[in-house]
């Protein structure tokens, strides 16, 4: 046996083997705990525990390191496209251009939704979010392509991945024209994937989308940096849903439900909120004194993982800038605002110590805004971009056959055995 932790507990005492990945501090391997010790351990919150073995994201929030298949963010967001990330992420390799050619057509030809399911979304009342929409409808995907759940068939876990890929923007963008009061637009074959999603979202029928490559590009960065974040809580949402067989429709429809809360997805909104409650330059200095006097938050800063700069946060801030000169919006006042609250931030002993740095939500909700987007599609986009990653880690967990139904343990606090009493005894 090579390396080992000891636990000793109650007399008896049980030698752990420790697991060293790729990358990352050693993991201590507590499976045989129980048996052999008859203890748990506890960690809620999952700080430092392991629950899988994966080799399709790295993170080291220390040094701001984010690979995917160890390819770094920011050469995936300069160099390549969100559908070849999505190739990378699925398969493990960047495609050759043969590959590519037949995932793009694969992925192009799955985009258009079943004609009945149009009906589904008329249920909605006409003013639903766009996120209540999402966990609806992709969960009601399953009820209609039954050929392609049966998790035990390879071939129909590589359809299913497709066709959450593909149909993912098609259902995005109805969500978004239904809150809008618009009609749908069909997705078109002859254009790229995120020129797709663009046009569906802002054709209308007395004015089609214009293409506009800056603004394309920006978009397809937006999804790239998005794509995927290992074992995060709307990840681990999906493994933890998929590890009883349940089919990959429903299980990313979990995903969904997890990702709408205000501490994973929610933050970009919530830090355009911010920007716009601090309304001008001038009033940044009063307001991070709220900040350190601990009445509010920075929104946009900080990260359970990232104790440097966010390596996706970098990318943004330029994506946003290239996005708000397009538009004609450079002298956007938030924008002002962002950066020299950044630079104050950055500067100030309080963020320093504390390693807070600008996460990748600092910038996009201005970017967003300035691609045209109201705040009630932010987490939207973001649950287009992460169904990748869902669906890359869900096929990745039924494939491991260490894979076992996701069970946690707990301890126990409410009250011992006791007797039911008669309701006119208590
Ligand atoms: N503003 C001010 N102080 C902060 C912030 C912040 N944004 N984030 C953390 N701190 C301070 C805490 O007050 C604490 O200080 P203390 O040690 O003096 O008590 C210290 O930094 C550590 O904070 P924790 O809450 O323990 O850090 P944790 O890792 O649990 O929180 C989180 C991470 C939730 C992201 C936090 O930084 C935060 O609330 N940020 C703002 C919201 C946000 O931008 N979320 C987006 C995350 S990125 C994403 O989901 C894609």
């Amino acid at each position: 046996m090579g390396e080992t932790a000891k636990v000793s507990f109650g007399g008896t005492s049980v030698e752990l083997p420790i697991l060293k990945g790729t990358d990352g501090p050693a993991v201590v391997d507590i499976r045989k705990l129980y048996a052999e010790a008859d203890v748990f351990t506890y960690d809620p919150g999952f700080t430092s525990t392991a629950s899988c073995e994966s080799k399709i994201t790295f993170i080291d929030g220390d040094k701001g390191v984010l690979l995917h298949r160890g390819y770094p963010i920011d050469q995936l967001a300069e160099k390549s496209s969100f559908l070849e990330v999505c190739y990378l992420l699925l398969n493990g390799e960047l495609p050759n251009a043969k590959e590519f050619e037949t995932f793009q057509h694969n992925i192009t030809y799955h985009t258009m939704l079943h004609d009945q399911f149009d009906r589904f979304f008329a249920g909605f009342r006409r003013d639903a979010h766009p996120m209540a929409i999402m966990v609806g409808a992709v969960g009601a995907l399953s009820s209609f392509y039954h050929d392609s759940t049966n998790v035990e068939d390879p071939e129909q876990r590589i359809i299913s991945s497709h066709r959450l890929i593909a149909k993912m923007p098609t259902i995005a963008a109805r969500a978004f024209k239904y809150f809008k009061g618009q009609p749908f637009v069909h997705p078109r074959n002859d254009l790229s994937f995120s020129e797709n999603f663009l046009r569906m979202c802002f054709s209308v029928p007395a004015e089609d989308w214009k293409p506009n490559p800056v603004l394309t590009r920006a978009m397809d960065r937006i999804f790239i940096l998005h794509a995927d974040h290992e074992q995060n809580a709307s990840t681990s949402t999906v493994r933890l849903a998929g590890s009883s067989g349940a089919n990959p429709f429903a299980c990313i429809a979990a995903g969904i439900a997890c990702l709408w809360g205000p501490s994973h997805g929610g933050a970009n909104e919530e830090a355009l909120n911010m920007l716009a409650e601090i309304g001008s330059v001038e009033n940044i200095p009063e307001y991070v004194q709220g900040v350190k006097d601990r009445r509010y938050r920075l929104m946009g800063f900080g990260h359970r993982v990232y104790k440097n700069y966010d390596p996706r946060a970098k990318v943004m801030q330029q994506t946003c800038h290239e996005v708000l000169a397009e538009v004609g919006h450079s002298d956007d006042p938030l924008l002002k605002i962002a950066i020299e609250l950044e630079k104050i931030a950055l500067n100030d002993p309080y963020f320093v110590e504390r390693k807070l740095y600008p996460n990748v939500d600092f910038y996009s909700g201005i970017t967003l805004r300035a691609l045209g987007f109201p705040p009630e599609m932010f987490t939207v986009l973001f649950a287009l971009a992460r169904t990748v990653g869902w669906i890359s880690q869900w096929k990745e967990m039924i494939e491991d056959p260490a894979q076992k139904i996701g069970r946690p343990r707990q301890i126990y606090t409410g009250a011992a055995q006791r007797d039911y009493v008669a309701v006119d005894k208590r």
